[in-house]
């Protein structure tokens, strides 16, 4: 697997872009208040950020990482240095194969849908919501461009990026991904202004 192996060069580099925005993410939705079990479903985990930062919020978490099995390597290897090793499940095969699990509370899917384009990245979504339990959260994290692609210029600089390196990649605006999330039939979504580089978009799955 050619994307396999790229990835997992590359996924540790990018840990330090998304911690600082999952840490506001675990105080955003109160993880540290938390009484019951939360399961958090880290989709194309990576390094596992999102879900490190979450488990770390609180005790009550634990988190189903998924990404090609080559790359979970780094999510044991990284979540092991957290000292998580054993919050977290591993789970190996193609975004739109793979074992989800059922049940989950919150499910993260940290810059995954740029690389995925259109067409996968709404299957991926309706994936994601039969995951959740009723009132579950999706959170997604991505370079956003404005509407009508005008700017900032790195969302925009990206999507060349994506169009070269990738079948049908691209960056996607806000109003795209809520349609996305509106069929899938997620409601109530919003975004949230944080320390990455643009803001995550989170929506629910009715109660
Ligand atoms: C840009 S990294 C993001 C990692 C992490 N979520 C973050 O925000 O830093 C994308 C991850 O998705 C995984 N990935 C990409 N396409 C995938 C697919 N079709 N199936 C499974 N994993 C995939 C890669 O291996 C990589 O770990």
């Amino acid at each position: 697997l050619e994307g396999a192996e790229f990835f997992h060069e590359f996924v540790e580099d990018i840990f330090p872009m998304s911690y600082p925005a999952a840490t506001a993410l675990a105080g955003h939705l109160q993880i540290s208040q938390s009484t019951g079990p939360i399961s958090v479903l880290d989709i194309a985990a990576g390094s596992g950020v999102w879900g490190v930062a979450l488990a770390q919020a609180s005790a009550t978490v634990s988190v189903r990482a998924v990404d090609w099995a080559p790359v979970l390597d780094v999510t044991r290897r990284v979540t092991g240095r957290f000292g998580l090793s054993d919050r977290f499940e591993l789970v190996g095969g193609d975004l739109l194969e793979a074992d989800f699990g059922l049940g989950h509370t919150i499910a993260t899917l940290g810059h995954i849908l740029h690389s995925e384009g259109e067409a996968r990245s709404k299957k991926l979504l309706s994936r994601v919501y039969e995951s959740l339990s009723p009132g579950g959260k999706i959170v997604i994290a991505e370079m956003v461009p404005d509407t009508g692609r005008s700017g900032p210029t790195f969302p925009l600089l990206f999507a060349v990026n994506m169009l070269v390196n990738t079948d049908s990649g691209d960056t996607f605006p806000f109003d795209e991904m809520k349609s996305w999330l509106h069929d899938a039939g997620f409601v109530n979504p919003y975004t949230l202004e944080g320390p990455g580089p643009s803001p995550l978009l989170i929506a629910n799955k009715p109660v």
